[in-house]
């Protein structure tokens, strides 16, 4: 035995129980009321703190080419900052090049990766190019342990609705699973064009020229091609209170569709754009109205959402600035891994969702939906990846404190209660109060099983 948590209160989605966590070789070897250390056992006491299994981040863009630059986190950083709010993996995501095969991408991303994460990792590829004999590369990443693809129903490099179709019925018949960016790229470039043309170039009209509709439009068109095919699908990035319904109804006629909200939709609204430094807030989807923050919470607490992942893809401020006349020119995305998990456990603390709630949606289910095996439970035989979190301790976040690479942060003077205290991935402490104690290269690249395998 190499580490001993004594204590403390583990939580799942079921509810709190009071028990010790011994870890032997990275793995939990047994949970019980009481253990005793054995002698060369490292002995933690979690009286008064809640355990928990580390978050899953689903959702990440690390050095990834995207708006004319780089996001500012590379896979060191990325992964720095995760283990430094509590989250002990993340989803990457791989963008194709036009011609190349789906497993040379999955290949050329991982040699950049495997040195540097300090947690472990897996990919979604983001398809761009299926021409040719390129679709049936997907099964040699299936067969590599990366089953999940995102198909970008936006962007200049994004695929047209016949692609998106082809892929969804090629998905099952591989034991793949489809994830989808919905939001109707056509409304948006002839609104975008009809605002450039008008001189009105701020940071709100990027909002304006994405009104909530063209989210919830292409949430229902991605739904439609994933029933007719019978294939499931993952709706990333959710914000609309139209998309959730659609998928609400979705869910009701039996389709397998999964959303995955992020935080920023849950803590800000579209008047954000209306700030000193709008620009730093542009994402895609953006920031929408209080009616749709409203019922993103409420479909949490209903069981409609089923994970919470970030989206992180930081640019830093000079970046940003690229587009204070324009907005077109910012790049988008936020930084947002290191307060995901410590985000919405303060938001339970707070009242307005539950531990058990969030366990479930930041690590439990993206666990299961993407086909890790070993991550998201606190169970013997699974990775010890484990947050001691402290419900009672205040934390105000600053971009000083942050672990990110990026030199801002939109969630700048956020109060939180309740903060990670220590954060083990596979038993080793990578975060210590504060403080950041991992290693680049210590993260592995996570095989996954397929839905055949599941
Ligand atoms: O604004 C965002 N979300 N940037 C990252 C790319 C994407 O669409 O997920
Ligand atoms: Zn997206
Ligand atoms: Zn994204």
């Amino acid at each position: 035995m190499e580490l001993l948590i004594k204590n403390g209160t583990l939580v799942n989605s079921k509810g709190k129980y009071k028990a010790d966590i011994a870890v032997t070789n990275g793995i939990i070897e047994q949970i019980a009321s009481s253990i005793e250390p054995t002698n060369d056992a490292k002995v933690i006491d979690a009286t008064n703190k809640f355990v928990l299994p580390g978050a899953i981040d689903a959702h990440t863009h690390l050095a990834m080419p995207f708006g004319g630059t780089i996001s500012s986190d590379d896979y060191f950083a990325g992964t720095r900052a995760a283990v430094c709010g509590g989250t002990t993996m993340v989803f990457d995501f791989a963008l194709q090049d036009f011609k190349e095969s789906i497993l040379d991408t999955v290949l050329r991303r991982d040699k950049i990766a495997a040195p540097q994460a300090a947690c472990d990792y897996a990919f979604h590829v983001g398809i761009k190019d299926i021409s040719g004999n390129l679709m049936s590369t997907i099964d040699d990443a299936v067969k590599f342990g990366v089953p999940s693809f995102k198909c970008f129903m936006v962007y200049d490099f994004g695929v047209n609705d016949g692609d998106l179709y082809t892929l969804l019925e090629y998905s099952k018949k591989v034991g793949a699973q489809i994830s989808v960016h919905a939001e109707n790229r056509d409304v948006i470039n002839v609104l975008t064009k009809k605002f450039l043309s008008e001189g009105k170039t701020s940071a709100y009209y990027h909002y304006l020229s994405r009104p909530e509709f063209v989210e919830e439009e292409a949430d229902k068109r991605a739904i439609a091609f994933a029933k007719s095919v019978d294939a499931p699908l993952y709706i990333v990035h959710v914000g609309s209170k139209g998309g959730i319904k659609a998928i609400e109804e979705a869910k009701r006629q039996g389709v397998e569709v999964y959303a995955e909200t992020c935080p920023q939709y849950l803590e800000f609204t579209s008047d954000v754009y209306k700030g000193e430094r709008g620009i730093d807030f542009i994402c895609s989807p953006p920031m929408k109205g209080k009616k749709s923050q409203d019922a993103l919470w409420d479909a949490i607490n209903r069981g409609v959402v089923d994970t919470i992942a970030t989206d992180h893809c930081p640019f830093k401020s000079f970046e940003k600035d690229w587009g204070k006349d324009d907005f077109t020119k910012v790049p988008n995305g936020c930084a947002g891994v290191e307060n995901m998990y410590p985000y919405m456990l303060s938001e339970a603390g707070k009242g307005r969702t539950t531990y058990e709630k969030v366990v479930e949606l930041c690590s439990e289910n993206p666990a299961k939906i993407f086909g890790c095996t070993k991550k998201g439970f606190l169970l013997p035989g699974y990775d010890a990846d484990i947050v001691i979190y402290d419900p009672t301790k205040e934390f105000t976040i600053t971009n000083e404190k942050m672990h990110s690479d990026c030199d801002h942060t939109i969630w700048e003077g956020k109060k939180l209660i309740g903060y990670p205290e220590k954060t083990f991935s596979r038993g080793k402490l990578v975060y210590d109060n504060g403080e950041f104690l991992g290693e680049a290269g210590w993260g592995k690249f996570v095989k996954r099983a397929s839905r055949f395998e599941k």
